[in-house]
């Protein structure tokens, strides 16, 4: 399809997927799968590590932020704490991210996707000027989605689940990119529930009404604010672990990609 976004060098390959997802979501290990599933099926992509504090990928990266920034120069050269060095990292790396947008541009026609890994702390990226200026960069070169993982078994708690998902929306609000809610540790939990609760406000409520907490009654209209937000994304089940759900994934990028042709 075209694109009326103005962008005159805009194509459709390769699609920049920015995985980001809360501490312990299992960012990593699904990265490491990701990874391991494209080699599998010839499918041709990069890898981008945005991470400048990681000590070992377990997934070889094409692109690493480690490569241009040291992280712990870095600290000791502006005197920085472990999140103010991760943060002024992404900065200066920020300022030459065009060159990173030219060697993917110079591949673009080998290349069917970018997996790019962000900071595991998962605010450093969502909410810093560095994190939006690469997201623009991305976005405005190339179709453009933002997997977001979600630990499915954490989640099964109703309270714990509407934070995760007022989270994502956030992101949604703050990107303006197609959002895939990617529910991480299947193996564990199916993502059943999630599916129904987002269907179904009511059946939502129903679940949070079993807990007496303070908070019950907030919960329950931001429910209702939810359910406008879950008409504005695609969700998936995965398994890092297993490898679970892979081809829905790649579905889901390429609809999301389609939908960016579209939109954007
Ligand atoms: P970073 O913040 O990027 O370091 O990663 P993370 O904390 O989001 O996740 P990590 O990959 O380190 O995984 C956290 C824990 O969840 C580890 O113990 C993983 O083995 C486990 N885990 C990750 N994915 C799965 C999965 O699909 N199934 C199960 N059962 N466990 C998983």
């Amino acid at each position: 399809s075209s694109s009326g976004n103005g962008f005159p060098n805009f194509r459709r390959k390769p699609v920049i997927i920015i995985v980001v997802g809360m501490a312990g979501s299992g960012k990593t290990t699904l990265m490491h799968r990701l990874v391991a599933h494209t080699h599998i099926k010839n499918i041709r992509g990069y890898v981008m590590n945005l991470d400048p504090a990681v000590m070992t990928l377990p997934y070889g990266s094409n692109i690493d932020i480690r490569d241009t920034v040291k992280y712990k120069e870095v600290m000791k050269q502006f005197n920085l704490g472990p999140n103010g060095g991760i943060l002024t990292s992404m900065n200066l790396f920020a300022t030459k991210f065009d060159e990173v947008i030219s060697v993917i541009e110079r591949r673009a026609d080998q290349l069917d996707y970018v997996l790019v890994d962000t900071p595991g702390q998962i605010e450093i990226f969502t909410w810093s000027a560095s994190g939006a200026i690469i997201t623009e960069a991305f976005a405005s070169t190339f179709p453009t989605v933002v997997a977001y993982v979600v630990d499915t078994p954490r989640s099964e708690d109703p309270t714990t689940f509407m934070s995760n998902m007022l989270y994502a929306c956030s992101i949604l609000y703050k990107t303006r990119l197609p959002l895939i809610l990617t529910f991480n540790k299947v193996d564990v939990a199916a993502h059943q529930f999630a599916l129904e609760w987002m269907e179904d406000f009511e059946a939502f409520q129903a679940a949070a009404s079993s807990d007496q907490s303070y908070t019950s009654t907030l919960t329950q209209s931001l429910s209702l604010v939810l359910d406008e937000f879950y008409n504005n994304l695609k969700s998936v089940g995965v398994s890092a672990v297993s490898g679970a759900g892979m081809e829905d994934f790649f579905k889901a990028v390429e609809a999301s990609a389609d939908e960016y042709m579209d939109t954007y």
